[in-house]
This record gives structure tokens, C-alpha cells and sequence, in this order.
């Protein structure tokens, strides 16, 4: 995908078997957007702390973009970070709102979008997603996608 100039992202979600192998690590040179949570970035750079998590990945993955839950999130491209808090919403389900999260952000991120607006689409995405059961349930009700986007998105 590399050699075809496409650019690449990675949401490795949680390992069952907590073992996050060396293939894993291998598989990060090719990755241009890393999104993990606080949880998966700990464990993958074997520290107890995602901002030094954040430190360690940013020497060889471009973009990071690190999952808050309710904090929303941090993106860190090379010594920068773009942060973006989530949305107000009642959530009801929080399965689902990391993989929306993604698709948010990605959305706008291959239209070549700054890293602020991929955030903002993330997080709108995310917090979509907490407000009916279920991972894609928010999304399949078209009218009640549509009525959340248009509340929250940006203008324009
Ligand atoms: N309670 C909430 N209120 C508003 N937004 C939320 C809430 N929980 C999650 N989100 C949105 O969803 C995004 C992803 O959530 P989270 O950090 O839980 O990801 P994750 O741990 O990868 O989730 P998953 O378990 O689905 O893999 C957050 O960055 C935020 O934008
Ligand atoms: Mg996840």
C-alpha cells in the first residue's frame, strides 16, 4: 500500500491475549494515523502513562490520535499537539464510539483536512455513536444522524 503511495491508518483495538507482539511494532513503520485509546497506547509502549506513550510513538508514526472517552481527544504530529474536547450528549452505550471516532476523523483526513477538523468530525462521529446501543445503531437511523451532525457540526 506504501509503494502504491497510499497512505495508511491502524486502530489495533484491544489484544484478548494482552500480548502485543513484536509484529505489531513492525507493522507501525508502515502506518501513517495510529488511533489508539489511553489503554492500548499504555500497553503498546509498555509505560503507565499515555503522554509518554504519545512521546515514545511520535519518533516513528506521523500522526497519532489518542482516545479520551469523554475528554475527547489529542492528535501529535511530530512535536505538536492538536487537542479537541468531545461533545455534549447523553450517552447511552459507549461500545462502537472508538471505531465511529475513526471513520470521523478519516472522513476528513483523506480529503486532506487540517488536523483540527479531523478531530471535530471524530468526535462527532464518537459521541454519534453513545447515543443508541450498539456499535452502528446511531448511524443506521438516518434522520437521527443527520439531525446530531447538523447540531454539532461546524459551519461551512
Ligand atoms: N461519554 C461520551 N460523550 C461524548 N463523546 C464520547 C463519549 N464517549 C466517547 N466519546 C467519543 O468517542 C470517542 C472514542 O471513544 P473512546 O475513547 O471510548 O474510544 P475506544 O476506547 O477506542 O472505544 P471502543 O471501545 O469503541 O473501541 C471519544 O474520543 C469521544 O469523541
Ligand atoms: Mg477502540
Amino acid at each position: 500500500m506504501k509503494s502504491a503511495g497510499l497512505t495508511t491508518s491502524l486502530d489495533t483495538n484491544d489484544d484478548p491475549e494482552d500480548r502485543w507482539g513484536d509484529d505489531l511494532v513492525e507493522v507501525l513503520r508502515y502506518v501513517d494515523v495510529l488511533l489508539p485509546n489511553e489503554r492500548e497506547i499504555m500497553r503498546i509502549t509498555r509505560t503507565d502513562d499515555p503522554m509518554v506513550g504519545l512521546a515514545k510513538l511520535s519518533e516513528f508514526v506521523p500522526i497519532i490520535v489518542l482516545k479520551l472517552g469523554p475528554q475527547g481527544a489529542v492528535a501529535r504530529r511530530g512535536k505538536e499537539d492538536t487537542t479537541a474536547p468531545s461533545l455534549r450528549v447523553e450517552p447511552l452505550d459507549p461500545v462502537g464510539a472508538g471505531d465511529s471516532f475513526d471513520a470521523g476523523f478519516l472522513h476528513q483526513y483523506v480529503r486532506g483536512a487540517g488536523l483540527a477538523t479531523c478531530l471535530r468530525y471524530g468526535n462527532l462521529a464518537g459521541a454519534c455513536s453513545t447515543t443508541r446501543p450498539g456499535g452502528t445503531e446511531a448511524f443506521r437511523d438516518r434522520p437521527h444522524f443527520q439531525k446530531s451532525f447538523s447540531e454539532h457540526a461546524p459551519k461551512g
